[in-house]
């Protein structure tokens, strides 16, 4: 009881004298504000956290975003192909005249095949390591070199393969046909049938190439020939496209030597189990 009867005196003296003493007013101003930085201490502590948490947490997301942006085209690569070479995007311009035949469409002869050629068209499986066929959807069923020769799948680069299938679209057009016949290599060899099979089946898998990467661009129409003025679609349209070339030198490298020089044991044998009853 007795202290705090002690404790009220002051506290009434404070009541008393904030009105009647400015002086003594202050004091007690003075004192009250004393006190605040200790309270905003703890809040500036905190406030310094949550600042330096957001600088923190959007630096990070800006650092993030801009990578996603530097990497921007191995991120597209990435995001669209199942193993990717070191790739670059860059403006291409096509070649879409509709007269004039560039060497890809010429009349059959040994320059155009060339020209073909040069795309790695006929390029031999090659080998990349167990573990690039395992990131690219291969699993250990898949037919392997010898571990002796150094491991890894035989792969062939799909793009390669896609083109390959368009050359041989163009052997087989009617005016292309007879003077590839009478070559007798590669698809020629066989007859009717089987001819046709290989065939269709690179038709139809160009034909899911182009689905899979529609392009959604648009072609515009010129005015075309003074003497007679016609809409004509402009087919010499700008494309973002990959470096074609280092895919064709990478699918180059890659390639095993040609069969014949292949040792009998340089593919690993498979188990029964391993072995698919017909061709896929
Ligand atoms: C290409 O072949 C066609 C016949 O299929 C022929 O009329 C034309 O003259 C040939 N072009 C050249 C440049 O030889």
């Amino acid at each position: 009881m007795h202290q705090k009867e002690d404790e009220e005196v002051p506290l009434n003296d404070d009541v008393y004298h904030a009105g009647s003493d400015s002086d003594d007013f202050n004091d007690k101003y003075d004192y009250a504000a004393a006190k605040r930085p200790r309270r905003g201490w703890r809040s500036c502590l905190g406030m310094t956290v949550s600042l330096l948490a957001i600088i923190l947490v959007s630096g990070l997301t800006g650092a993030w975003i801009s990578f996603a942006f530097l990497n921007m085209d191995q991120n597209c690569a990435l995001h669209t192909t199942q193993w990717y070479v070191d790739i670059k995007y860059a403006f291409k311009e096509f070649d879409g005249h509709f007269m004039e035949e560039n060497i890809y469409r010429k009349n059959a002869s040994a320059e155009v095949d060339a020209a073909w050629e040069a795309l790695g068209v006929d390029y031999r499986a090659g080998v990349i390591s167990y573990e690039d066929g395992l990131a690219s959807g291969l699993d250990s069923s898949f037919v392997q070199r010898n571990p002796k020769y150094g491991g890894g799948f035989l792969v062939n680069v799909e793009g390669l393969h896609h083109l390959h299938c368009l050359n041989l679209v163009r052997k087989s057009l009617y005016f292309n046909y007879d003077h590839y016949k009478a070559i007798g290599t590669h698809a020629f060899m066989n007859e009717g049938h089987a001819f046709q099979l290989h065939v269709t089946h690179c038709l139809d898998t160009i034909r899911q190439v182009l689905m899979c990467n529609v392009d959604t661009a648009v072609l515009g129409q010129v005015w075309a020939t003074k003497e007679d003025p016609m809409a004509f679609p402009d087919f010499n349209t700008r494309h973002m496209c990959k470096n074609y070339d280092a895919v064709r030198e990478w699918g180059e490298k890659l390639q095993a030597p040609p069969n014949d020089e292949l040792p009998p044991d340089f593919l690993v044998i498979p188990t029964p189990e391993q072995i698919i009853p017909k061709i896929p």
